[in-house]
């Protein structure tokens, strides 16, 4: 077919992308995000920052412009993310009483959760958990506060707040299958699953540099998908954007039949956190670059 959605659903996958609300507006992207696009991230709309700013108060204001945006063109969703150590107020990573952490990380997972309720396809309920060139978590405040089972108790927490959603664990550089890090989210992945600890889908941002994906990209996906989940691509970018570096990657998804949908993390370069790497599949007028065609060829 001809628009990376309708390819993508061609195989029963989708193919999304990361939306700024404060982008709506502006025609060219609109016109290409409901053109191409059929699941739609929140790039920060629904981070912790955003939507619970100070204890208690809650804004839901920009998400539900985007939320809007996919319920009137037929796109789903992906809630990104409530648990995370960056963009994270401070008046939560100041907290230092693990019950009144564990309230106020239950309190914010279920708010969220139930305001979306019935909306969202897949949630990233933790993201970037584990440190980097390890197997172990990163010591941000959930960890040092709660200890190693904050997992576990956020994915129990987002079950019971909303059973018909997906709950994703999301991350980077768990790509290549060897790195101390993919094995650590693997084991966990791999220990939720023989515990039933509820957890569906695995999520692959996939910021990659001008090298593209590790040669294993596809291996690790299997294996996290012979556990049981989902696997997913939820940020792709790759670094000047080589047709050869982004048909691999969509190579490496189709391979997988449990790799259910690919993200790109925004849609011209000009909208990239990265646009000095021009790393997407449109450019800053928004035409199609040749990563764009290999990729619709690949699907
Ligand atoms: C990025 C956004 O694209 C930027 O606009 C923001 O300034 C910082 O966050 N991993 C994630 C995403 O899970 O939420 C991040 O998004 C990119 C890295």
């Amino acid at each position: 077919s001809g628009t990376l959605g309708t390819a993508a659903a061609d195989s029963g996958r989708y193919f999304g992308t990361a939306v700024a609300a404060g982008r709506l507006g502006d025609s060219t992207y609109s016109t290409i995000l409901d053109r191409e696009f059929n699941m739609i991230t929140p790039e920060n709309e629904m981070k912790w920052d955003t939507t619970e700013p100070s204890r208690g108060n809650f804004n839901f204001g920009p998400a539900d412009q985007i939320v809007n945006h996919a319920a009137a063109h037929g796109q789903r969703m992906r809630g990104h993310t409530l648990v995370w150590h960056s963009q994270l107020p401070g008046w939560v990573s100041s907290i230092t009483d693990p019950n009144t952490l564990r309230s106020v990380m239950d309190n914010h997972i279920t708010t969220e959760m139930n305001h979306y309720k019935g909306r969202i396809y897949a949630w990233d309920v933790v993201n970037e958990a584990f440190a980097d060139g390890t197997g172990r978590h990163r010591g941000d405040v959930f960890q040092n506060v709660l200890g190693n089972g904050y997992i576990e108790e956020a994915f129990r927490t987002a079950r019971a707040a909303d059973p018909s959603a997906k709950l994703c664990y999301n991350d980077y550089n768990i790509e290549n299958w060897s790195d101390a890090k993919t094995q650590g989210v693997y084991n966990m992945v791999r220990d939720f699953k023989s515990r039933g600890v509820p957890i569906d889908c695995v999520g692959f941002q996939s910021h990659f540099g001008t090298g593209g994906p590790p040669a294993s990209f596809q291996t690790t996906l299997a294996n996290f998908a012979a556990l049981g989940v989902d696997v997913q691509i939820t940020e792709l970018d790759i670094a000047q954007a080589s047709p050869t570096n982004y048909a691999n990657t969509v190579r490496a998804c189709m391979n997988v039949a449990r790799c259910t949908g690919i993200t790109v993390w925004g849609i011209r370069d000009s909208d990239s956190w990265r646009s000095q790497d021009s790393p997407l599949l449109f450019d800053a007028y928004g035409n199609k670059k040749p990563a764009y065609d290999a990729v619709l060829t690949a699907l």
